[in-house]
């Protein structure tokens, strides 16, 4: 089979240790029904992973744009911090329900979408104001799922990361509207990485749009991280289509 880095060029994957399988593609993970309980498990192992992507994303975003202003530069430092500290609190959690790290397959497509974005702003764009602002919806469901069936010490950690998302893409918001307004044309490169990442992403997933087909957005986490009315308008009337077209699906 073919990898998905094959075909697009993608950059390697970040490195790890023995212990772990990397995957290409959402189908090659292990996708348990909603009530086996090893679904919560390999939930936390994989956003365990997710959480090192994001915190590896973040860091090769201060080495690869050196010449960004001090406060975007200070903000993805402590971006760094938030998701080392979210990946390993779901890997305690993983571990105190007897998981073993290594147990499920992994993806980086994460890292390997972002890190092959050429600007800082396309970048912000993807990884914060669109990868981590579905993490808002996904948290914002879940942390209403986790208090339904008791699981008081998840939902606790989600209510956590839910405030910490919001400032990851609250501050690349602002970030990109003040470069905007300095540099309009710089709309062309935000354009092209959404284009990119968006083909890329469906590449990974393969058409499948199961993982959204339960929630739609969460309109309060993402006022409080910045986007306009209209924007969350737009957000919430593709999700509503997404997740009819994944039902549909589902039922055909
Ligand atoms: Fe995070
Ligand atoms: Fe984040």
């Amino acid at each position: 089979m073919t990898s998905v880095a094959v075909e697009n060029g993608f950059p390697e994957s970040p490195f790890r240790d023995q212990r772990f399988t990397v995957v290409d593609r959402w189908d090659q993970c292990a996708n348990f029904a909603d009530d086996d309980p090893r679904k919560v498990l390999e939930f936390m192992h994989r956003q365990m992973n997710e959480e090192m992507d994001a915190t590896e994303c973040s860091a090769r975003a201060i080495v690869d744009f050196p010449d960004a202003p001090w406060e975007v530069r200070m903000f993805l430092a402590r971006q760094c911090a938030d998701e080392a500290r979210h990946a390993l609190i779901f890997a305690r959690m993983f571990q105190a329900r007897g998981g073993k790290l290594g147990d499920y397959p992994i993806l980086n497509f994460q890292y390997r979408i972002i890190c092959q974005i050429p600007t800082l702003i396309g970048r912000l764009a993807v990884q914060n104001r669109t990868f981590e602002a579905e993490g808002i919806d996904a948290i914002g469901y879940g942390i209403d799922e986790a208090r339904a069936q008791g699981d008081d010490e998840l939902a606790e950690f989600f209510d956590g990361q839910f405030a910490d998302e919001i400032m990851h893409v609250r501050c690349a918001n602002e970030f990109i509207h003040e470069m905007l307004a300095k540099e309009p044309r710089l709309a062309m490169k935000v354009a092209q990485a959404l284009s990119f990442a968006t083909k890329a992403f469906g590449q990974v997933v393969g058409g499948d749009g199961t993982a959204v087909a339960k929630y739609t957005i969460s309109e309060t986490g993402r006022r409080e991280a910045g986007f306009r009315p209209e924007e969350i308008k737009v957000a919430s009337q593709l999700a509503e289509d997404r997740r009819e077209n994944a039902l549909a699906r589902k039922g055909g």
